[in-house]
């Protein structure tokens, strides 16, 4: 009789050659898969993306975004707590304003919705979490589009490089840490870095939204932001054809100082992700956009797939092609998980 830890198998059939490896020995339990596991998500590795709501009284559920809502400055500042304490490591402020125009005035008032609540989130959760702001002028423009636009009424890039100018300081002045520059403007960049130093705001950091796809997976994210858009970002934002591109946004970015480097969306770009990854110096993030989280929402109340298995294995495949921080919607969700 052997004893109960003695292997179990039997003798191999004599047509069967031996495998030369056997990989599946460190698969074998629970605690060896654990203990060699090359990543794991840990909840400061995640970012919260949140929406707040000019003049709103209630917060309002995204019919395209289960779970998501834009929040009052109120539900603005409960939720970052909540975040805080599920010990998510950052939250990505978007602003829903009342009232929008061509230049995307809301965007530079100190008392436009993104500001004040950037403000509220920079009181309520001070240092404990990294505060950071979409810096874009698509939500606060009455085309939709993320510049402003020329006679012809195309986005003229230089032009909008000054207007971010003016957003960057005055999101500064909010006490965010981190500015998420968003607009796919050339340039952009080194525009903002040279203002916020101009200024005095040499610690206020920048999120560079470097590889960032005119993508079908923004949808979702329209709706949240009551988009006005009409046609699309093509002449901006990058061709979903490009890889090699995607590395050369992120080169350009790094030279004009970006802090961090991103790519987005993430899961249909982790080719592109794993590129920048392998060649930053700097930290790289990745935004698991709303469609992607509206995709996983939708599959699991149907029952396709199963929910928290879904979304985790989704972040950690974001953070195996090589991203330092996922930004994603399920943020405090999962960091709950995690803990
Ligand atoms: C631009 C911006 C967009 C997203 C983040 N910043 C929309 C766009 O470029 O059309 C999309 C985020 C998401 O889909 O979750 N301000």
């Amino acid at each position: 009789t052997r004893p109960a830890t003695a292997p179990a198998a039997g003798p191999r059939p004599a047509t069967a050659p031996a495998p030369a490896a056997r990989p599946r020995r460190l698969r074998s339990t629970a605690a060896t898969r654990r203990l060699v596991a090359e990543h794991r998500t840990h909840p400061a590795d995640l970012v919260l993306p949140m929406f707040v709501k000019g003049g709103a009284s209630e917060p309002v559920a995204l019919g395209s975004m289960p779970g998501v809502v834009q929040h009052t400055l109120d539900t603005l500042r409960h939720a970052a707590v909540e975040a805080a304490e599920a010990g998510v490591g950052g939250l990505m402020l978007f602003g829903v304003p009342a009232e929008r125009d061509a230049v995307g005035s809301g965007a530079t008032d100190p008392d436009g919705i993104l500001n004040v609540g950037l403000r509220a989130l920079v009181e309520e959760v001070g240092d404990a979490v990294v505060v950071m702001s979409d810096l874009c002028l698509d939500e606060f423009t009455d085309h939709g589009h993320c510049g402003v636009l020329d006679a012809a009424g195309r986005v003229d890039n230089d032009t909008t490089l000054v207007r971010y100018q003016e957003m960057a300081l005055a999101q500064a002045a909010t006490g965010a840490p981190m500015l998420g520059l968003s607009g796919m403007m050339d340039g952009q960049v080194a525009a903002v870095r040279e203002a916020l130093d101009a200024d005095g705001w040499t610690d206020t950091a920048v999120l560079a939204y470097s590889a960032k796809y005119a993508s079908a997976f923004y949808g979702p994210f329209r709706d949240a932001v009551e988009s006005t858009l009409t046609g699309d970002r093509k002449t901006y934002q990058m061709d979903p054809a490009n890889r090699r591109e995607g590395l050369r946004e992120a080169t350009l970015d790094l030279a004009e100082g970006a802090d961090v480097v991103m790519v987005k969306p993430a899961m249909s770009y982790l080719d592109v992700l794993a590129d920048v990854a392998a060649a930053s110096p700097v930290p790289v993030a990745a935004y698991q956009v709303s469609g992607e989280y509206a995709m996983i929402e939708a599959a699991a109340a149907n029952g396709w797939i199963d929910r928290r298995r879904a979304v985790e294995e989704s972040v950690l495949g974001i953070q195996r092609a090589g991203a330092d921080f996922v930004l994603t919607y399920w943020a405090t969700e999962l960091a709950g998980w995690l803990r």
